[in-house]
């Protein structure tokens, strides 16, 4: 076991870690945090995304080891004061979500395509959601939602 010491949706954390765990299993397992899901298991199907540092990654096969140091954000960490995120209130607007199982990786995805490009048109938000996978919606209310995340956004930006 080693000791992983990161900052987790703000807060600083430390747990004892193996070397093979990944990143999905010590925030579910260890951590209770399970908004985050498992599909694939295989970093193929995005429904594990979280943010590193501001980047998306497939948490089940990020290792664990590889955060130490560093900001990791989950689903759990968007809200605050009972306020959802944008991006959140937006899925809920435009019924995105219907099973729910690829919503937190698809909204943690957003998330970083649109830090990124904030102003992402329909076709940078389909390629920007590439490797994020989605059995029930269609995907259509899935990049509505974050077409409408995006102008809420820039309008709290003031841009
Ligand atoms: Fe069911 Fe996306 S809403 S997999």
């Amino acid at each position: 076991m080693t000791t992983l010491a990161f900052n987790l949706n703000g807060k600083d954390t430390s747990l004892d870690v193996s070397p093979g765990d990944m990143l999905a299993h010590v925030l579910r397992d260890r951590l209770g945090l399970i908004g985050t899901k498992i599909g694939c298991g295989e970093g193929e199907c995005g429904a594990c995304t979280v943010l590193v540092d501001g980047k998306a990654v497939a948490s089940c096969i990020y290792p664990a080891l590889k955060a130490r140091g560093r900001q990791v954000q989950t689903i759990e960490g968007l809200s605050h004061d009972a306020q959802l995120h944008a991006i959140q209130e937006a899925f809920v607007q435009k019924a995105a979500a219907q099973c729910g199982y690829c919503t937190p990786g698809m909204i943690m995805k957003s998330i970083s395509l649109l830090a990124k490009n904030p102003a992402a048109d329909e076709t940078e938000i389909k390629h920007g959601l590439e490797g994020n996978l989605c059995r029930c919606t269609g995907y259509v209310k899935i990049v509505k939602a974050i077409q409408r995340a995006a102008e809420v956004m820039r309008r709290q930006l003031g841009r």
